[in-house]
């Protein structure tokens, strides 16, 4: 299965004019992009989804357990709250490695747990857009 799935939580599709003190100015079309160029590098397909509903994530996810290598998640807000995303990500085979463009470690207390840390591979926070590269990376490089 040459192909990777890219999941992007609530308030992502604003990305570009949402607090761009916090998140930048790039979009999630430029998000895309970035990773679109590491797959393409290496003979992959991309699926990307965005949505701002708990349950369509979870629909997703399942799906990319049958269909994909690897999963590259940005739950946003859901990454704080969702017992359903982490239970979805602990029932499929493939890695997931979880993106933050903030560092959540740093921000407000509520944002310094994350409910899917322990059943991602990984967790890659505050390094901006790059980190959603550095995740497509990791599933691809051997
Ligand atoms: C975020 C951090 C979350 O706390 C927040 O709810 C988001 C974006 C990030 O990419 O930095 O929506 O996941």
């Amino acid at each position: 299965m040459n192909r990777l799935m890219l999941i992007n939580g609530p308030n992502l599709n604003l990305l570009g004019t949402r607090e761009p003190g916090i998140y930048g100015s790039h979009t999630l079309q430029d998000v895309v992009a970035e990773v679109k160029h590491v797959t393409d590098d290496f003979g992959y397909e991309l699926e990307d989804f965005q949505s701002n509903h708990e349950g369509a994530m979870v629909d997703k996810l399942q799906e990319a357990g049958r269909t994909c290598s690897g999963i590259i998640l940005n739950a946003a807000a859901y990454t704080h709250t969702s017992i359903a995303i982490r239970d979805a990500i602990a029932s499929i085979p493939v890695p997931v490695i979880e993106v933050h463009i903030s560092n959540i470690h740093t921000r407000e207390e509520f944002r310094h747990h994350s409910m899917l840390a322990s059943v991602c591979k990984a967790q890659i926070v505050g390094l901006g857009i790059k980190g959603y590269r550095y995740a497509a990376l990791a599933l691809l490089e051997k």
